[in-house]
């Protein structure tokens, strides 16, 4: 369904956001037919670019990262919607400029994107305000991360909040944007199957692991500072355990369903100094091999050498509420692992007692396997009959739903669906204010316990699913990871 049109505003349009991901994921929803005229694209940046200079930018960037053929006639109509503007966002240069380029009507939709560090967002939003570029129709688009911790996160929302409405503010997790993630609501709440079953009387235990196969990627300077937890847990993984654990909201209403995920948040058992130790394993991955070669540890990465910073992090979480008590999440993330896998396991209790017989091999909990990248679909394992007249043996098979056989159409970058629901001001993919800062009020004195006691990170092989504790932290409570085939 087409949007209405709009201008976009990129800060930092000539920045790696921008080029990988910004650009591409608008060429596809002009080629999709969502953009009507007359849209705008304006990319903004210090740079002294003119617009055919930011055009061949922006072809550049579509031809490294649009996967599929780029169709001429379709680029040429989208670098025609481009323009350029160089702002200086810390003096008052381009200012006006920008505002010549957007005009006079108030009416049309406008999204700021910052694609800019954090501690550009309050001269940003200070400078949009004071030269009255922010319209009722206008809406800021902010990235993570959103502070370092609860005091910081809170000084950012409240620079952000003093210029721009809380319906005006979008802050993005792109996780909310992927595929999988809006089908772990379909799968909840779009069957009667399975939220009967949804709750601590049939679920084991829940597992998210969201492995990368990369290293820190030229950002070793954000990295360093940040560490697994700040850089995926407190977003991502967070996100994801909110999605799985939450009560059906009433609707999709964005407000009823960050509702519930607020409550999750808020029902999550604290980790501090006293529990650290047994609840959390921090990583760090030395040199090892990936993709078939050699690659450097983390350390060789870094610039001094020496650092504490976790690639790596397990958690065993629990939520402390009816639904959920007794019921442990285990989260993990980290560079650097075996392979490239993102997936949340819902496993099921076992059966209470086997009809079948020793002969008949192990009875396997029934999981359901929510793969988020690559190979996107749901496995719902279960047991079945060998076939054949050998007798009663049983066999542990998944039903096995990939979206790709299933579907055949193009999966969208997950920025592609935000910035559509930002243009129509739909916020339920986003993450509202308190939901945000309820992330870091748990993640905080996780942070801490770990530098009060000192918690060192175990060194594990690159290109290995982590570091021993990690597996210990789950099979001490007689449960193993779920192997990502
Ligand atoms: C980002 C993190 O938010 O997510 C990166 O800052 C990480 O460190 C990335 O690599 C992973 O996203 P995706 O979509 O590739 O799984």
């Amino acid at each position: 369904i087409p949007v209405d049109p709009f201008d976009c505003i990129i800060f930092g349009g000539t920045g790696d956001l921008a080029e990988r991901k910004l650009l591409p994921a608008l060429y596809h929803r002009q080629k999709d037919g969502q953009m009507t005229e007359p849209t705008r694209i304006i990319g903004a940046s210090r740079s002294d670019l003119s617009t055919n200079e930011y055009r061949a930018f922006a072809h550049e960037a579509l031809k490294t990262h649009v996967k599929d053929d780029l169709d001429s006639d379709e680029v040429e109509k989208f670098l025609g919607k481009l323009d350029y503007v160089s702002v200086d966002v810390k003096s008052e240069r381009g200012w006006d400029s920008l505002g010549a380029v957007l005009g006079a009507d108030t009416g049309k939709k406008r999204a700021c994107y910052l694609a800019v560090g954090p501690s550009l967002f309050g001269d940003i939003a200070t400078r949009l305000r004071d030269h009255g570029l922010i319209t009722p129709e206008t809406r800021i688009i902010v990235e993570k991360p959103i502070g370092r911790d609860l005091k910081s996160a809170r000084e950012l929302n409240d620079t952000l909040g003093s210029v721009f409405d809380e319906y005006q503010t979008f802050r993005i997790d792109h996780y909310l944007g992927k595929e999988t993630v809006q089908n772990l609501m379909a799968l909840r709440f779009a069957n009667t199957l399975y939220e009967p079953l949804w709750n601590s009387a049939h679920i084991d235990h829940v597992q998210i692991t969201v492995a990368e196969g990369v290293g820190v990627e030229g950002r070793a300077d954000y990295y360093d500072k940040a560490g697994a937890l700040r850089d995926m847990v407190q977003n991502h993984l967070l996100q994801l355990l909110c999605l799985v654990a939450m009560e059906p909201p009433s609707s999709m209403d964005a407000n009823a369903v960050r509702d519930e995920k607020l409550k999750v948040l808020r029902g999550l058992e604290p980790i501090d100094e006293a529990n650290v130790e047994k609840l959390t394993v921090r990583g760090q991955y030395g040199p090892g091999a990936s993709a078939g070669g050699p690659v450097p540890g983390y350390l060789d990465e870094i610039e001094g050498g020496a650092s504490n910073t976790e690639t790596f992090v397990a958690v065993k979480a629990e939520i402390g509420n009816w639904r959920w008590a007794g019921v442990p999440f285990y989260l993990r993330t980290g560079k650097r692992m075996t392979t490239r896998v993102s997936e949340i396991v819902i496993a099921f209790k076992p059966v209470p007692h086997s009809i079948f017989g020793d002969g008949a091999g192990r009875l396997l909990a029934n999981n359901l396997v929510i793969r988020l990248q690559p190979d996107e679909g749901v496995k719902q394992w279960i047991m079945i009959k060998d076939p054949g007249p050998g007798g009663m043996r049983l066999r542990h098979v998944p039903l096995d739903m990939s979206f790709a056989s299933a579907f055949n159409v193009r999966n969208p970058d997950a920025y592609e669906r935000l910035i559509m629901d930002v243009i129509r001001g739909n916020q339920t993919l986003f993450m509202r204010r308190d939901e945000v800062e309820a992330a870091w009020r748990w993640i905080d004195p996780i942070l801490s316990a770990w530098e009060d006691t000192g918690q060192q990170c175990q060194r594990y092989t690159a290109g290995t699913w982590g570091p021993s504790a990690s597996i210990a932290l789950i099979e001490r409570d007689g449960r193993t990871w779920h192997e990502s085939v």
